[in-house]
């Protein structure tokens, strides 16, 4: 309290300059977190990129190797790993319905055959860029069984708002059923 204060009340000059002085420091307490948040993830990332740098060929996506299309769609290899493998192009993705179990760690692989795509898989945080000669790569889990709407976010041309594809999360059991060792599950009609 300052010597200032009256019989009358508090000194509420004193009272105001040491609110503010408090105020100040609380500002560049948040400050110094943003900063050292900032030189963490500088540093931390650097160290450990969030997705490492994967390159492909475009030219011969198509012809040979991971992204031909009878490899594109949902696998389950012999460890029990889901992998799902995607391609966009102007304007649509390969497989154009993806079958993904629910509760179980998905990855993702994809790129693009022609320039820079993107989706993201409804409410989820399944979201990522596809871009012409890198794979793009996550791992995810979804809670929830149902159908979600995949659309490209990205702008990629006059078709962009017409390209998505979509999900089907399916009960685990139910996924793992139909999955075949060596076989690409999609949920496009056939
Ligand atoms: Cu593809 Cu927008």
């Amino acid at each position: 309290m300052s010597t200032a204060a009256t019989a009358a009340g508090p000194d509420s000059h004193a009272i105001a300059i040491a609110a503010e002085r408090r105020w100040a420091w609380v500002v560049i307490a948040i400050m110094a977190l943003l900063v050292v948040m900032m030189i963490f993830t500088g540093l931390h990332w650097s160290a450990m990129p969030p997705s490492r740098v994967e390159t492909v060929d475009v030219k011969t996506l198509h012809l040979k190797g991971e992204f031909v299309e009878s490899n594109l769609g949902t696998s389950v290899g012999a460890d029990g790993k889901v992998t799902v493998r995607l391609i966009a192009q102007q304007y649509s993705f390969q497989p154009q319905c993806i079958v993904v179990p629910a509760g179980v760690p998905v990855t993702f692989r994809g790129t693009s055959t022609d320039t820079i795509h993107g989706f993201v898989v409804g409410t989820t945080n399944a979201n990522t860029m596809l871009i012409p000669a890198f794979v793009s790569t996550f791992t995810t889990t979804f809670p929830k069984t149902g159908e979600q709407l995949m659309p490209c976010h990205e702008y990629c041309g006059t078709g962009h708002e017409a390209m998505w594809a979509r999900v089907q999360v399916l009960p685990a059991a139910e996924f793992m059923a139909k999955a075949k060792p060596g076989e690409r599950l999609s949920c496009v009609p056939r």
